[in-house]
């Protein structure tokens, strides 16, 4: 994975490690059925913060310099690269415009595809979508997603694990994308996925990007159109360096 949360040196997600949580075996994961093990693990290794962030109003589980695993070597991290545990800039500009502009999710269904910590699922389910689906391929993201959605009063929204780019493409309203086109292979399956989706479906596709490489130079700028640019906070643009704003962009294949 080609994407790092570089400046202020959160050694996790400088080096891969392997390595999957066996907690949704079968792809999905309910609130309900938490481990209560990984649920104390996440909750005794991140920190609830809503600073720093262009959704004040969200809080989140993150890791933070005040965690101990910040400053860990990444193989002691006991499971998959925790890219749950960063809010990146890409989905907090999706979330701020969401949380500003809730006609857009209202009444309707979304799919957060690459949810991560959940925000921009969250966002939605705050604005009032009427059914939400948190994909991410991660299992511990799904348990993240859910202690979450407690921190903000929400019922869980429900989480899947599978790689959604592999299933038959479901009917939503709007597909949301946050921070996901930071690896050349994945941008060209994206791009084909939310093709088809659009075409099938006539689904709605928002993504979330702060200019990485991989996004701009990609052959889906073709098919964009800028919704609106926000200024990074001082903190996030620090976490991502030479980072200093966040777009949305509308894909009209
Ligand atoms: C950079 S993070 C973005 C998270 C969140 N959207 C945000 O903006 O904060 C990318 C996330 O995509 C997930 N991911 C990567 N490939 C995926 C795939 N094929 N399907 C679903 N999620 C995927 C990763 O596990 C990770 O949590």
């Amino acid at each position: 994975m080609a994407l790092r949360a570089s400046g202020s040196g959160c050694r996790l997600l400088r080096a891969g490690r392997g390595g999957a949580f066996p907690l949704c075996p079968r792809g999905h994961c309910a609130g309900s059925s938490l481990d209560p093990a990984l649920k104390a693990f996440l909750e005794e290794n991140t920190e609830v913060t809503s600073r720093g962030s262009l959704t004040p109003e969200i809080q989140l589980r993150l890791l933070t310099p005040r965690c101990k695993f910040w400053w860990e070597k990444a193989g002691r991290w006991p499971h998959r690269e925790p890219y749950w545990a960063v809010y990146w800039p890409g989905g907090q500009a999706l979330s701020r415009y969401i949380l500003d502009n809730p006609d857009v999710v209202r009444g309707k269904s979304i799919l957060d595809l690459g949810s991560g910590c959940g925000a921009t699922a969250i966002a939605a389910k705050m604005s009032g979508a009427s059914r939400i689906l948190a994909n991410d391929i991660d299992p511990v993201a799904g348990v993240a997603i859910t202690l979450n959605c407690e921190l903000n009063q929400l019922d869980p929204v429900p989480i899947l694990t599978q790689d959604i780019l592999n299933l038959e493409r479901g009917r939503w309203d709007l597909v949301v994308l946050g921070d996901m086109f930071y690896d050349a292979d994945l941008a060209d399956r994206l791009h084909q996925w939310l093709k088809d989706c659009c075409w099938t479906h006539r689904t709605r596709v928002l993504i979330g990007d702060p200019g990485r490489p991989q996004f701009s130079v990609h052959s889906i700028q073709h098919q964009l159109h800028k919704v609106v640019d926000y200024p990074l906070t001082e903190s996030t643009r620090q976490d991502n360096n030479g980072l200093t704003t966040s777009s949305v962009w509308d894909f009209q294949p």
